[in-house]
């Protein structure tokens, strides 16, 4: 997992301590941040003890623990809690992941868990992805064809080129590279981040589609694609062993080619 440094957020204060159930002997500590939209008062940081002889392996683990047994007012989103659905994705221990892929036993000492980092908060670890998505469905993520479709079977592709999409369609849109990534953190209204540029080279590179030239036009601005500095933060951050960054300069050079 990626690790990188957090800005400093000096508005997060200290808060509750939820000390360990009496006789436990496999005590972790994690350490939570709390948002409560409905108060007025500056997001905190509350700290949990864990008997681990009681819990799942997972960091998913622990925070569901908590939930049913310690604080139910915690909140965050998870769904499959296989690495499917990109729910649960946060900022544990400094790098950004999944909640229900991240052991614990792979974490030393006490342990910290933000929302994804630079994105407005819509309580705890709940990040708002609005921006996100729309950026997502700017890039109009779906097959555009011009020609009619074969009256009598789909529109087929070599196994080969099947294979140039194979790998960015496992995207899961979890988020975890674009807010890592420093130049989305700036300029997240007008860069359109590793997700997103991905999800544009997968159809820039499906032999199907016929609006590659429309794709491109799209991407040529001075910040939609070119505000990426190569920093590779978003595919060390990957859960899923993507690789956008690859995938952006690969971009980069569909637009270079053209220009000459
Ligand atoms: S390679 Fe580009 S998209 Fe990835 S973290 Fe760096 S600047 Fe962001
Ligand atoms: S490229 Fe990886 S980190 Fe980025 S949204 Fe897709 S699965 Fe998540
Ligand atoms: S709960 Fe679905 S990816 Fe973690």
């Amino acid at each position: 997992m990626a690790e990188f440094q957090l800005p400093p957020n000096s508005r997060v204060r200290p808060g509750k301590h939820f000390p360990a159930p009496a006789g436990a002997s496999n005590v972790r500590r994690f350490s939570i941040y709390r948002y409560d939209p409905d108060s007025s008062e500056n997001p905190r940081l509350d700290t949990y003890e864990v008997d681990m002889d009681s819990c799942g392996p997972m960091v998913l683990d622990v925070l569901i623990k908590i939930k049913n047994e310690i604080d139910p007012t915690l909140t965050f989103r998870r769904s499959c809690r296989e690495g499917i659905c990109g729910s649960c994705a946060m900022n544990i221990a400094g790098g950004n992941t999944l909640a229900c892929t991240q052991a614990t036993a792979d974490l030393q000492g006490d342990i910290k868990i933000y929302p994804l980092p630079h994105m407005p908060v819509v309580k705890d670890l709940v990040p708002d992805l609005t921006n996100f998505y729309a950026q997502y469905a700017s890039i109009k993520p779906w097959l555009q064809t011009r020609t009619p479709a074969p009256p009598d079977q789909e529109r087929l592709q070599s196994k080969e080129d099947q294979e140039k999409i194979n790998t960015p369609s496992a995207c899961i849109l979890c988020a975890c590279c674009s807010t890592s990534c420093p130049s989305y953190w700036w300029n997240s209204d007008r860069y359109l981040g590793p997700a997103a540029l991905l999800a544009a080279y997968r159809w820039l590179v499906d032999s199907r589609d016929e609006a590659t030239g429309e794709r491109l036009d799209e991407l040529e601005d001075p910040f939609r694609i070119y505000r990426c500095h190569t920093i590779m933060n978003c595919t060390n951050a990957c859960p899923k062993d993507l690789n956008p960054a690859k995938a952006i300069a690969e971009t980069k050079k569909m637009l270079a080619a053209r220009s000459h």
